[in-house]
């Protein structure tokens, strides 16, 4: 049955002869089912398909909707029913603006993205070569032979430079990459803190940590200041996203405001780091992990370059080194939770969705389900290849997730991906040392604890 009537009045009362969705097991008076999110939110999350396709979950006196199946996830992403909205989003809006592209719903959302999409489009690509290698290839340069490589930062390094450098394009782009490194690192730690203890008052006091993230925060809204008074000022105009950006026009043909401007860059930077270092993490994890595979990743890449340095160009034909990436985003996606909020009284699975009502699902659980993938939880690479893929249920491995939120930077994201893992693996082998901490730390995105390797020439 599917509530699809225009008439509202029909509509709502199409949707309240459907089912409740039944309330997932195991929570507690007061507190529902919020400890146990808190305290193992990954365990939690992936056990939610026994207790039904779409599950009601009680978070203190709130009604939260999960939905555990792939072809769910799909529809819900895929409906107008639904909109970006609920407590992930609210918490970052809060801290990174409400003007960008990943917090807007609606036309600005939709004009937003008609702003942003050409610098992402896959024949786009291309021009960010020499920067992909160019930073791929000084990331190897950097480590030296037994050195202890801090696997966190400098992830992070490589990510910030890498979107800074591609997409906001300028000579000042390396010094304020790196200020732009550490001040995001400090914000995304503080922010998933602030998102799971949300009391205000805590997180004011004049504590160190407190501090800390102030400034962080503060220097991070002052360089992309900094960064649009600059190109401003140059009066140049290269052709890219920052370009498009201060050209962007509101619906009525007016220039947009510089808040929309600045939250916008905010709102690019930030998810475009954070998802992609985290990425790096447990792509270095892998090839520590699981030798054999870093090996068949250095002997397709010797294949195809002959010995030469890999370049971009390679990419597309590096399939087993792709592979890699592809199963290690599986196994650890790195947005591992989404939620959206029911614009109308509505539908999913058969179940009853009322108007208002927060759903949440997790790409971690789906991709690591037992239902979609033999032996789930092995890294096997080559699940990926044409005549295994098939196998794989539709929506069950959505990491750039799909319909109108699809994350717009899917190619440019897979391409550096794929090029810094060539490089790395055709340049070292990597041992975890001691004091490393490959456990997942579970943040406003996933990645290890404290990954700590040791790069051993090849
Ligand atoms: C491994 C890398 C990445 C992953 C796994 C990833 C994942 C995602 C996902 C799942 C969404 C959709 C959120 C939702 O449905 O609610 C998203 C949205 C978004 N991503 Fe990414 N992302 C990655 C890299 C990047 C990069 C490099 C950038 C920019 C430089 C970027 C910019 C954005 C933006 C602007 C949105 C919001 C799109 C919208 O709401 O229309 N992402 N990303």
């Amino acid at each position: 049955m599917t509530v699809e009537s225009v008439n509202p009045r029909a509509r709502s009362a199409a949707a309240d002869a459907l089912r409740e969705p039944p309330l997932a097991g195991g929570g507690v008076p007061v507190l529902g089912h919020g400890w146990k999110l808190v305290r193992d939110p990954l365990r939690f999350m992936s056990r939610l398909r026994d207790h039904g396709d779409v599950v009601r979950l009680k978070l203190g006196p709130k009604t939260v909707y999960a939905v555990t199946t792939p072809a769910l996830t799909g529809a819900l992403a895929l409906s107008p029913d639904y909109r970006i909205a609920g407590p992930l989003w609210e918490s970052l809006e809060g801290l990174l603006g409400k003007e960008g592209v990943a917090t807007a719903n609606g036309p600005r959302h939709r004009r937003q993205r008609r702003t942003i999409q050409p610098a992402f489009r896959p024949d786009a690509v291309p021009a960010y070569a020499s920067v992909m290698e160019e930073e791929a290839h000084a990331l190897t340069e950097r480590w030296r032979p037994g050195q202890t490589i801090d696997c966190t930062s400098e992830s992070f390094r490589v990510a910030v430079r890498i979107a800074a450098r591609c997409l906001l394009r300028g000579e000042y782009m390396d010094e304020r990459a790196e200020r732009l490194c550490v001040a995001l690192a400090t914000v995304f730690r503080g922010m998933y803190r602030r998102m799971v203890v949300p009391l205000g008052p805590l997180h004011r006091l004049p504590l160190p940590p407190n501090r800390r993230f102030d400034r962080a925060l503060a220097d991070l809204h002052l360089l992309v200041d900094e960064i649009v008074a600059e190109r401003r000022a140059s009066g140049r105009k290269p052709d890219d996203l920052l370009t498009a950006l201060l050209a962007a026009e509101d619906g009525d043909g007016a220039p947009v405001g510089e808040q929309e401007i600045h939250d916008q860059v905010v709102a690019i930077l930030t998810p475009g780091s954070e998802t992609v270092a985290s990425t790096i993490m447990w792509l270095l994890h892998v090839l520590a992990r699981y030798p054999e595979h870093a090996d068949k990743v250095h002997d397709e890449v010797e294949s195809v370059t002959g010995g030469r340095p890999v370049a971009f160009e390679d990419v597309r034909e590096l399939t087993h080194t792709s592979n890699v990436v592809v199963e290690a985003m599986r196994l650890r996606p790195a947005v591992w939770i989404l939620t959206r909020r029911a614009v109308t009284d509505t539908e999913l699975g058969g179940y009853r969705i009322p108007a208002g009502a927060d759903i949440v699902y997790s790409p971690y659980a789906i991709q690591r389900d037992a239902k979609s993938y033999a032996h789930h939880l092995d890294f096997d690479p080559d699940r990926w290849l044409p005549e295994r893929v098939k196998d794989v249920p539709k929506y069950a491995m959505s990491p750039f997730s799909v319909g109108n939120r699809k994350c717009p930077s899917d190619h440019f994201s897979m391409a550096q991906l794929t090029l810094i893992t060539a490089a790395v693996a055709t340049r070292y082998r990597f041992e975890q040392v001691a004091g490393s901490d490959d456990s997942t730390r579970v943040g406003i995105t996933l990645r290890p604890q404290n990954l700590l390797l040791r790069p051993v020439p090849r």
